[in-house]
């Protein structure tokens, strides 16, 4: 791939990803691939632009949506959610606020697995509930169950998880998950499980739906997910939630008509033919991205030794520990303002993510190498000139 033509057109997208900076900046941040989604998406979105489909037809989605996944899902991860017990939302971060809203109420504790997504602390923040952190441990961030014990306050209510995690690429495994589930049995907890990156999990684990777990872990949780990560979809708006608690199912039915607005036909039609059709151009992605993963990670083992970080068993993202580097004070902004590479930085993550930055390495391979190189050259030489 000529790396230079292929930046061209990545910089003439309208997308937020590569916008964000002057066009000095290589961008790795945002959870956006720079890979075309899949021809068959393509080819329904063309229909209908051709076609100028763009009526009111939305209804029929509401039925068909939740028993595509639930296809999708028994076939991939062997749960079925129950289609019935499934609605569509635009968006994945939209039930969890949704969730939290019926199911707690202010000054309730919230959980937290930081470092974790930045959008859910604003969701447990601006609600006026309690944020509960529960620190993830820095090297193998995995859930342990004395410690997870620990942090709950007498006022946690809910959960909120995210597994696969981001940004530490860790698919929590079944000891993980029923720690999880004896937890929130123990302290009466609703989960909400965003599992939106659900696809990309690499050959050595597996992803295990939080729901599967058995009756308990069903009916006291809310699974969200969608098409749109695994299919490069984020603008596009539809996703879905497994309303397995009975109290965020039937507060959920008794919304106001409206509130939540409708289904948006373009991302349903994607939904749907990603849910249909995509499969096989999903297997050759995540193959893809287990190459870019391998080769990020032997770069970085040979070239910066000394900034730690563990191989991501899920997800298209690394999380970088530069706390033994000199840059440990803010490695994004000094990477991004001398190196010119744009990661993430790891506060956005919460202050667990102090000295870290989380980098993406969906793209090109030779995109992925100017932005190991601008780093490796960055921490040994100094600013960029
Ligand atoms: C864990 C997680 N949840 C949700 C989202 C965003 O999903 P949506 O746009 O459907 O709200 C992302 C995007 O990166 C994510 O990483």
């Amino acid at each position: 791939m000529n790396s230079s033509r292929d930046i061209e057109r990545l910089r003439a997208l309208s997308g937020i990803k590569w916008k964000r900076w002057d066009d000095d900046v290589i961008p790795a941040w945002v959870a956006d691939m720079d890979f075309a989604t899949a021809p068959a998406i393509v080819d329904a979105l063309r229909q209908m632009v051709d076609s100028s489909d763009f009526g009111y037809n939305l209804t029929s989605f509401d039925d068909s949506i939740p028993k595509l996944w639930a296809d999708w899902s028994e076939r991939r991860f062997g749960w079925r959610p129950d289609p019935e017990r499934t609605r569509v939302f635009s968006t994945t971060l939209q039930p969890i606020a949704v969730a939290l809203s019926i199911a707690t109420s202010p000054g309730d504790g919230v959980v937290l697995f930081t470092p974790v997504y930045a959008p859910f602390f604003g969701i447990v923040e601006k609600a006026g509930r309690e944020l509960v952190e529960y620190k993830l441990d820095q090297t193998e961030w995995r859930i342990d169950i004395d410690a997870l014990r620990a942090a709950i306050t007498p006022g946690t209510r809910a959960m909120v998880l995210c597994n696969p995690h981001n940004p530490s690429g860790r698919a929590f495994d079944a000891s993980e998950l029923a720690a999880v589930a004896q937890i929130a049995e123990e302290f009466d907890l609703l989960v909400i499980s965003d599992e939106i990156w659900q696809d990309f999990v690499y050959l050595g684990a597996e992803h295990i739906p939080f729901a599967s777990l058995g009756p308990e872990a069903w009916s006291r949780s809310v699974i969200v997910t969608a098409a749109s990560k695994s299919f490069n979809l984020g603008g596009l708006s539809c996703a879905v939630a497994h309303l397995g608690s009975p109290k965020v199912a039937k507060g959920v039915a008794e919304l106001p008509p409206h509130l939540l607005g409708g289904i948006n036909a373009l991302g349903a039609h994607a939904t749907h033919a990603a849910w249909e059709h995509g499969e096989d151009w999903l297997a050759t992605t995540t193959q893809t991205l287990r190459a870019n993963r391998d080769h990020l990670m032997a770069r970085m083992a040979a070239e910066l030794p000394e900034v730690h970080v563990a191989t991501p068993e899920a997800t298209y993202l690394a999380w970088l520990d530069f706390r033994d580097t000199s840059v440990a004070a803010d490695p994004a902004k000094y990477l991004l303002e001398s190196g010119r590479v744009g990661l993430s930085p790891g506060p956005d993550f919460g202050v667990a993510g102090a000295g870290f930055a989380r980098v993406n390495f969906a793209t090109s391979v030779e995109i992925l190498d100017e932005i190991v190189d601008r780093m490796v050259t960055t921490l040994r030489n100094g600013p960029r000139t």
